[in-house]
């Protein structure tokens, strides 16, 4: 397979980001009515920055697979707010207690902690109503009720809500490899493979297929939360957007306190390659999702 060219990769980059913000302001609420100050949170933690892998991901799986429908879009955009959720709690004095996010002051610092909550628990709900769009628009399509499962469950007990609690509990103690990893799979994982996914099953992937993407997913998973630790010791805050030794600070075991960098390092592109092992496998390609991963092992933000 050709590599795409850099200066190419970064342009389509950007064009795609741009097209994904624009998709997803389309499902933010206008800022009105007695709840105006929760819309406001809501609408500054959606669009003060990120990255918006997730949607990202979702989409290039979606057109690996050969999808066309827009009705990809309410789900690219459900995930962004599940993901916006998760940043907003997570950053709560309860939880990582971090006063930055995506290079601006955390929700919770800006509104209160009250506002903070309720505009998390907010997001999440509207993240449901938005992907729920999606069954108006083809209303024969079964592919859109199991794309919803797979949204609901990776997000819950046994998925992102399920690793924090985890993260959270087992602070200040060492962990085992099975811990560690099960944390790991769950909090950042899971919303990784519930993107690829649902692109994959919205286009019609055979079961086996959304099961080999499961697989790419999770290995993309544990490489980028991999490289959240490593950043979070030798990372700067002006180009991450949110604060560094944040997990030192919280007395947290991370991949970086039982490895060591260097061990992290490798295996950030350990998990990368076998994610592009198992993407070769598949009977599909898509330059841009091939370089997308590799691109991530050496992402400094
Ligand atoms: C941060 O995710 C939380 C983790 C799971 C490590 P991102 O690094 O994707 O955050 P944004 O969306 O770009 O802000
Ligand atoms: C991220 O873990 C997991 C979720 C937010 C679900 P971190 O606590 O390491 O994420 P950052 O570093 O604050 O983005
Ligand atoms: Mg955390
Ligand atoms: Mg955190
Ligand atoms: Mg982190």
């Amino acid at each position: 397979m050709g590599m795409v060219n850099l200066t190419n990769f970064d342009s389509q980059m950007k064009k795609r980001v741009t097209e994904i913000k624009s998709i997803i302001e389309g499902y933010l609420p206008d800022e009105e009515g007695f709840q105006r100050t929760l819309l406001e949170a809501v609408n500054y933690s959606m669009l003060v920055g990120g990255k918006k892998l997730r949607p990202l991901l979702m989409q290039q799986t979606y057109v690996m697979f050969g999808g066309t429908s827009a009705v990809i879009r309410p789900f690219m955009a459900a995930m962004e707010m599940i993901h916006t959720h998760s940043l907003i709690h997570d950053d709560l004095p309860a939880m990582d207690n971090d006063e930055y996010r995506r290079g601006k002051k955390t929700t919770h610092v800006v509104y209160g902690e009250a506002m903070a909550i309720l505009a998390g628990d907010a997001l999440l709900n509207l993240a449901y109503e938005t992907a729920a769009k999606a069954f108006d628009m083809e209303p024969g399509n079964p592919n859109i009720g199991k794309a919803f499962q797979i949204l609901t469950g990776k997000t819950g007990l046994d998925g992102m809500i399920g690793g924090q609690s985890v993260d959270v509990e087992f602070v200040d103690r060492p962990l085992t490899e099975e811990q560690l990893y099960f944390i790991y799979r769950l909090k950042t994982g899971a919303l990784i493979e519930a993107s690829m996914m649902i692109g994959a099953v919205l286009a019609g992937a055979t079961q086996e297929e959304t099961e080999k993407v499961e697989q790419i997913a999770k290995n993309v998973g544990l490489a980028f939360q991999i490289q959240d630790d490593i950043l979070d010791v030798t990372g700067e805050q002006e180009v991450l957007g949110k604060p560094v030794n944040s997990d030192e600070k919280n007395k947290k075991t991370t991949y970086v306190t039982v490895k060591g960098l260097e061990q992290a390092r490798e295996d950030v592109a350990r998990y990368s390659e076998e994610a592009i092992r198992l993407l070769e496998e598949l009977p599909y390609e898509n330059e841009f999702l091939h370089e997308l991963i590799l691109n991530l092992i050496h992402r400094s933000a």
